[in-house]
């Protein structure tokens, strides 16, 4: 499974990237506003340090605009994913963007039919959201289950990239179903390190070896 970060946090990318858990980065515009950054300036920078695919978003909602910001978006780097809402326009643009060879994010995915449209309309990546959906107490995997099984049955290749994922859980259960990227904040990504065995079974070699005196250098 590919790791992409979900922020704007140029510091958290870079740490991260040196880490080699970065395939690639998605923001959307509450992430940009979080950064305080100008979205062209920042998504210009997260470009030139991640080789991956970068989602960008575009804010506009009818078709004509969401075009223009696309490819005014796309210019920015080779390596930019437009990010279109799972709307009916958003769809046709997902469509005229993957024809011109821009690769297309449609995000906001939250059924298995919406997955299914996307994948109809060349979308490179299918955002399903886990996160709201457990918020209003549905269960987010199931999503991911059933456009798994779906995309599988008839061989799309539109990539499912879990998105809106709140806990290491979430990233153990993508995973496992064969969700083809998770995106995560940088938190969740760092915390999949952490287990409380590995923690007391560090303090006790840490004190073992200073009782024996180990010195290695
Ligand atoms: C995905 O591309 C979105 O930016 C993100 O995963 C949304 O997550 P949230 O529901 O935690 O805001």
């Amino acid at each position: 499974m590919k790791f992409f970060v979900d922020t704007a946090d140029i510091d958290a990318i870079r740490r991260l990237n040196e880490m080699g858990m970065v395939d690639g980065v998605t923001t959307n515009p509450s992430l940009i506003k979080k950064s305080g950054r100008d979205i062209l300036e920042v998504t210009k920078e997260i470009c030139d340090l991640v080789d991956g695919p970068v989602s960008a978003e575009v804010v506009a909602t009818d078709y004509d605009q969401m075009m223009k910001e696309g490819r005014h978006l796309a210019q920015i780097a080779p390596n930019i994913c437009v990010k279109v809402p799972l709307t009916w326009d958003g769809l046709k643009a997902c469509k005229t963007l993957s024809d011109e060879g821009t690769k297309v994010n449609v995000t906001l995915c939250f059924s298995p039919n919406q997955a299914l449209l996307a994948a109809k309309a060349g979308a490179t990546y299918i955002s399903p959201f886990i996160g709201r959906l457990d918020d209003i107490v549905l269960d987010g995997m199931e999503l991911i289950r059933d456009i798994r099984e779906i995309y599988d049955n008839y061989d799309f290749r539109t990539q499912i990239l879990a998105a809106s994922i709140r806990s290491a859980n979430h990233m153990k259960e993508a995973a496992l179903i064969g969700a083809d990227v998770a995106t995560a904040p940088p938190n969740v990504i760092e915390g999949m390190v952490k287990h409380p065995l590995t923690a007391a079974g560090l303090d006790a070699f840490v004190k073992d070896a200073a009782d024996a005196g180990i010195k290695i250098v």
